[in-house]
């Protein structure tokens, strides 16, 4: 199968990302024709540091091969450095239903977040540069969290209406989303999920020290009941550390409960601080030496560009001359 993910450029990732969409992608890499995107055009529709960027996509970049993505099996690149997204992605939207990209939740979520003047036409248009980002290869499967399930609905109808108003043109793809570990939640409000730009502290980022994990994990937001039970429509913040223990160790969470079944929040706190401070670190040390070469990773982006381009415009001309357009 042919695989597209990407996430945006915005300083670290954190534990979320990593079990709803890395993990994932790891597992694919060595079975699959994947490409994974540093999506820095999605990066600018909310507020940013224009002096920072070029930085945080050299971070983002140094966190994917940390991880465990290889450029051997992987094309690894930046998608503002493939024009033809933007192209892509101007022609998809003279087919997008202006209703229907207003009613998309992380439009309407991150708009009453934004100050009035914050909320652009980038934003609104976001989902549409997404589904150019997957259609341009020809992807068959999406590996990502649970909150961009709809934008890759979206990105399946507009390809389906685009080949039956100018004939066949792209693969219809489908999501691929993580059963347990899809949605993990904020450490501070487990109504909402985990991001690294609400608030920090109810996230834990691949960037923070072993203190700062330890602190938030053990003032992790649970409830007052007793016992240790894995019920995430009741304890939704135990049912969270429940979670993110059993993913990183590879067990369902009720293998989870039941190792807990005897234990305090406390002991469960301690034992995942513990955990994940054990599994960051050592992807910690590899950034560090990854980001001593950023000549090296820039190297890698420029192979993984070469490598999507030739695609990107086969697809971009295609999809021009059904339109009518001169290619
Ligand atoms: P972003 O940082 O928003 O670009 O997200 C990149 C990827 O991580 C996407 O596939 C998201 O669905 C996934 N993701 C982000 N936050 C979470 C979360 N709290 N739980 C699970 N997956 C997440
Ligand atoms: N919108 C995604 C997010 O916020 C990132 C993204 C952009 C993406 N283009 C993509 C994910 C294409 C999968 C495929 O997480």
């Amino acid at each position: 199968m042919t695989i597209f993910s990407g996430i945006r450029p915005t300083g670290s990732i954190h534990i979320g990302n990593y079990l709803g969409a890395i993990k994932n992608w790891l597992d694919l890499q060595d079975n699959h024709d994947c490409f994974f995107c540093i999506v820095d055009l999605h990066a600018i529709t909310t507020p940013f540091q224009p002096n920072r960027l070029q930085e945080d996509v050299v971070r983002l970049a140094a966190f994917y091969l940390s991880l465990g993505l290889d450029p051997g099996k992987s094309t690894l690149f930046i998608q503002s450095q493939v024009k033809e997204h933007a192209e892509l992605a101007w022609l998809l939207g003279t087919i997008a239903p202006f209703g229907e990209l207003a009613r998309m939740t992380q439009y309407k979520e991150k708009s009453r977040q934004l100050k009035p003047d914050q909320i652009n036409g980038g934003l609104f248009y976001y989902p549409v540069l997404m589904a150019a980002d997957i259609l341009l290869y020809q992807t068959e499967a999406v590996p990502v969290g649970e909150d961009q399930q709809q934008h890759v609905e979206l990105t399946r109808s507009l390809a389906q209406k685009f080949n039956r108003q100018f004939g066949q043109t792209f693969k219809v793809p489908k999501v691929l989303i993580p059963k347990e570990q899809a949605r993990i939640r904020s450490l501070r409000d487990p109504e909402r999920k985990m991001s690294k730009t609400d608030d920090p502290r109810g996230a834990v980022s691949f960037l923070d020290s072993a203190e700062e994990i330890k602190a938030n994990v053990m003032r992790a937001v649970t409830d007052s009941e007793k016992g240790i039970k894995y019920d995430p429509e009741k304890r939704p913040g135990l049912a969270n550390l429940l979670t993110i223990y059993a993913a990183l160790e590879n067990i369902s969470p009720s293998e989870a409960e039941q190792k807990f079944a005897d234990c305090s929040y406390r002991d469960l706190k301690e034992e995942l601080s513990q955990q994940l401070i054990s599994f960051i670190q050592p992807i910690q040390a590899e950034y560090q030496k990854w980001m001593k070469q950023p000549e090296k990773i820039k190297a890698i982006l420029e192979e993984g560009r070469a490598k999507a381009q030739p695609i990107a415009q086969k697809t971009v001309l295609q999809a021009k001359n059904k339109m009518g357009l001169i290619g």
